[in-house]
This record gives C-alpha cells, sequence and structure tokens, in this order.
C-alpha cells in the first residue's frame, strides 16, 4: 500500500513534533507542577537551602520610625483592640491629628549604606538575607507601581531599598538574597471590603497582592519568597497555588527559589516549601520535613525598639544554643535583626553577628552541609546536640554547650570502636577518651586548655570518628 504524499507529511510532522516536546521536557529535568498541593508539596527544595542553614532576617519599613514595642504598632494603635503604651505614646508626644502615614517621611535611612550590612552580614556566617519589603502596613520598600504614594520611592527615603541591598550582597558577597511578603494590609479599603464579602470577591488579591508578588519575583529574582500574613483566610482566596505552580515552573527563579509554608490560614506547618509553623519555632525535635527557625536577637520585637534594655537581647551564648539545636534537628535558623529609620544596624546586633561568624569560623564543619543524627541530643548529657555528615558516615560531631568542668564529657549516644578519635574543632591534638564502663558511650577526656588554647569562647564541638554505625 502506498501513503498519500500529504499523510506521510503529517505523520513525519508528527513525529518531529514528539520528539521536540520529549527534547523539552527532558532538557529542562521538567517536572511541571500543578496548581495543588500534592503537586506543590512533592518539589524537592533546591540543595542550597538545606546546605547554607543559616539566614538572617530584616525587618525595617515604617514601623521602624515609631520603634516602639513592636511592627505591629498601627495595629495596636488603630485597630480594633487598641494597646494602652502605644495609645497613650502617641497622645503624649505627636499633635492629635497626627496619622501612621506621617512617619513614612520621618523612615530617611541617610546612613544606610548597603555595602556595609552586606560586609555584615558576610561576616556572620550567615548564607542568606530575607528583607522584608511589605509587613503589613502596606507600605513597599520597592517602587512599586502598585503601592501609589506608599512606597519607599515616593516618600520617605526615595530609595529603592529592595534594589541597594539585593545588589550589594550580591556584588559583594556569595549570600542569597530573598524577600518577606505580607499578603494581606490590615487597613487597605480593597481587603477589608473583600473580608467584609466573606472573601467571595478577590479585588484586593488581583489588583494589589500578586501583581506585587509578580513584580518583585521578575524584577529582583529573590532566592526566598518568605510570605506570611494569611489575614484569617484560605489558600484560594489567595490564588496561593497558582502563584507557587507559577514561581515553581515558569518564573526566572525557578531553579532556585525556595518559599516557605504561609500561604493561607489552612497551609502553615503543612503546605509550601520549608515550614516555619509558628513565630520562633523550635520543636527541639528532628521533623520530617524541612522546617525553619524565624526567631529575633531581641527576643521582644521583630523590629528596632529605641527603648530596649541590653537584658533583652539574647546572649550569644543563647544565639549559639538556638543555631545548634535548630541544625541538630534538621532545620534552618533565620535570625532577625531589626535595623533603625536612619538605616544603621545598632552596635548590639552587629556584635552578636560577628561573634556568630567567629563560632563559625571554627565549627563551621558541623553546621553547613550537615544532616541529623540517629539521636539529635545525648541520652546522658542535655547540653549536647549531634549533628552528622552524610559523605562521612561514622563521623558524628557533638556540640557542647557547656565546657566539662571536671573535664570528663560523659556521652551516652556514640558507641566508640577501637578506630574511634576524638578531636575538637579549632584544637589541633587529638582527644583523649575512654569507654564507659557498664553502658555503651563514651567519655571524652579534654585536657585543660588556656585561654590561648581554647579554640573558641563558647559552645565547643568534639568531632568522633569511627563510632559504631547503627
Ligand atoms: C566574607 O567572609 C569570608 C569568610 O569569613 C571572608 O573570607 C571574606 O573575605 C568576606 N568577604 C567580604 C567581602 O567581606
Ligand atoms: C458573611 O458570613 C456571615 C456569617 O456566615 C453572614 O452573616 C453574612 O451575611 C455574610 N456576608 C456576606 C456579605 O455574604
Ligand atoms: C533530649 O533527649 C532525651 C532522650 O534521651 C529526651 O527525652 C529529651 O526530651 C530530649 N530533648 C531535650 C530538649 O532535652
Amino acid at each position: 500500500m502506498e501513503l498519500s504524499p500529504l499523510l506521510s507529511d503529517k505523520s513525519i510532522l508528527a513525529v518531529f513534533i514528539a520528539v521536540l516536546l520529549l527534547a523539552q521536557a527532558s532538557f529542562a529535568g521538567s517536572v511541571r507542577y500543578t496548581p495543588d498541593w500534592e503537586s506543590l508539596d512533592s518539589r524537592p527544595l533546591p540543595a542550597w537551602y538545606d546546605q547554607d542553614k543559616i539566614g538572617i532576617f530584616l525587618h525595617w519599613g515604617v514601623f521602624s520610625v515609631p520603634s516602639f514595642v513592636n511592627a505591629w504598632f498601627w495595629y495596636w494603635w488603630k485597630g480594633p483592640q487598641p494597646h494602652l503604651d502605644i495609645v497613650t505614646y502617641m497622645k503624649q508626644n505627636y499633635r492629635p491629628d497626627f496619622t501612621y502615614a506621617d512617619f513614612a517621611k520621618e523612615f530617611t535611612t541617610e546612613f544606610f549604606d548597603p555595602y556595609r550590612w552586606a560586609e555584615i552580614f558576610n561576616a556572620s556566617g550567615a548564607r542568606y538575607v530575607v528583607q522584608v519589603t511589605k509587613h503589613h502596613e502596606g507600605f513597599t520598600s520597592w517602587p512599586s507601581k502598585y503601592s501609589w504614594n506608599w512606597n519607599a520611592g515616593d516618600v520617605g527615603p526615595n530609595r529603592d531599598l529592595v534594589e541597594e541591598l539585593s545588589t550589594a550582597i550580591r556584588k559583594k558577597t556569595n549570600l542569597r538574597y530573598g524577600v518577606y511578603h505580607s499578603l494581606f494590609e490590615w487597613f487597605n479599603p480593597l481587603f477589608l471590603k473583600d473580608k467584609a464579602n466573606n472573601f467571595t470577591t478577590q479585588d484586593f488579591v488581583l489588583s494589589k497582592t500578586l501583581p506585587e508578588l509578580y513584580e518583585l519575583v521578575n524584577k529582583y529574582k529573590p532566592d526566598v519568597v518568605w510570605s506570611d500574613g494569611s489575614g484569617n483566610t484560605i489558600d484560594t482566596y489567595w490564588n496561593s497555588k497558582q502563584f507557587i505552580a507559577w514561581l515553581y515552573n515558569d518564573s526566572p527563579v525557578k531553579d532556585t527559589v525556595v518559599t516557605n509554608d504561609r500561604w493561607g490560614t489552612n497551609c502553615g506547618c503543612k503546605h509550601g516549601g520549608f515550614l516555619t509553623c509558628g513565630d520562633r519555632y523550635n520543636p527541639k525535635k528532628k521533623q520530617n520535613r524541612k522546617w525553619e527557625n524565624a526567631m529575633t536577637i531581641d527576643r521582644k520585637a521583630w523590629t528596632f525598639r529605641r527603648n530596649a534594655q541590653l537584658s533583652d537581647f539574647l546572649t550569644v551564648e543563647e544565639l549559639l544554643a538556638e543555631i545548634i539545636q535548630t541544625v541538630s534537628c534538621g532545620g534552618n535558623i533565620l535570625i532577625n535583626v531589626g535595623p533603625t529609620k536612619e538605616g544603621t544596624i545598632a552596635p548590639i546586633f552587629e556584635e552578636r553577628l560577628r561573634q556568630m561568624g567567629s563560632w563559625l569560623r571554627v565549627n563551621g564543619e558541623a553546621i553547613y552541609g550537615t544532616s541529623p543524627w540517629t539521636h539529635q541530643n545525648d541520652t546522658l548529657h542535655p547540653n549536647v546536640w549531634y549533628t552528622t555528615r552524610k559523605e562521612t558516615p561514622g563521623t558524628v560531631y557533638a556540640l557542647v554547650l557547656k565546657w566539662p568542668s571536671n573535664l570528663q564529657l560523659p556521652l551516652g549516644a556514640p558507641t566508640p570502636t577501637d578506630s574511634t578519635s576524638v578531636t575538637l574543632l579549632g584544637y589541633n591534638e587529638d582527644i583523649p577518651w575512654e569507654g564507659l564502663l557498664k553502658a555503651p558511650g563514651i567519655i571524652i577526656l579534654p585536657p585543660a586548655l588556656s585561654v590561648q588554647e581554647i579554640p573558641c569562647l563558647w559552645a565547643w564541638v568534639f568531632k568522633i570518628t569511627n563510632i559504631k554505625m547503627e
């Protein structure tokens, strides 16, 4: 039988198209995600995120002008349940017709030097930065087309704070840059209207939230999109699944971007990329999915507070304990700093960050690129936490929050073998050890170290090799 020339042309064309499609699919490695949680939750996190472990969070916006109480200042002044301290502060210090919007022109940022910030963040040992680009007050730190007269280009800084910081970080360091973005805005009339309609209308989402999110991602190409502020409503109102599908399939950062779980009241601790659950989430237990502990150096607030006291800030020991517990349990930690309205990072924050960096330069081997071990904390010793590295099975890092006072550190979790050796990161000589007498376990016998010999001043890491594999 002879094919008509037309038919054979068509079938050649069909085969050609099929080959093209196949080639395209395999070229992109290409799973395409569909806008449902089953598909979106199945995306493996880009590897950098689990490896990098430590990020810096920056809450900087109009709330940095009053810099009093916290970033919820406006809501607690004018919202349905005003807080007396804020109401009184405003009565005593401002004229009666002063509005929150009047604070914006005082967001002066005259000392903001993004290259100086980048140097501090790099010195801290953190590997990524997440900048608040719009909090619940609605003020955008970039000159958004969708935030008329309520953005950093039009009022206050008269600068693009997102462009400046992302550029400095990328030019000066190897850190990744990410954005925090609030879905809802407390007092936006369109949001309030959709809310009054029981979220059966989506005027706010379609004209504000989504255009703004696309603008942010297309323009600044962040590697983290840290969503927040579900405004007591669910993902379907926010079109979250559609947005994330675009982020994973077609956005300019589709291969590197990570996102969190705050995409609607039904998503927290359940759907999205990494899980943040609540603020300052530190479960002290290994979790099944990748998670992040977003916490603050000032234990009382996310924003700079002019009336903070020294005791409000985590000590370096407390900060390191938080990092160590988090990483042992498979989490990342996002450490918040509140810059001032003038654009400076107060010395107390800078000091904590530089201390953290000095510790990580000695002990980073036990943090970056590690995985949780069989045990997270020791069975005998509450101040000892563990990490391990996939590429060196049989080696564990014991991270010790208190130097063993009698120079004996009995540990119940690792069982030594004849070829076990123990070292102290940052110290050159082998550390003696003994087996535990009646149980599996090890007693590490560190020598008395002088101030010159001790590798760091807070939290020490014993590297134990060739332990018995479980
Ligand atoms: C960033 O930090 C690393 C590690 O401490 C250091 O070697 C490098 O010089 C720093 N880079 C800048 C630009 O400060
Ligand atoms: C919203 O829901 C409430 C309670 O279900 C109902 O009383 C109210 O009439 C609804 N409003 C609108 C605008 O649909
Ligand atoms: C540490 O490990 C023990 C089990 O050995 C466990 O009971 C305890 O809850 C763990 N967590 C903390 C924070 O100590």
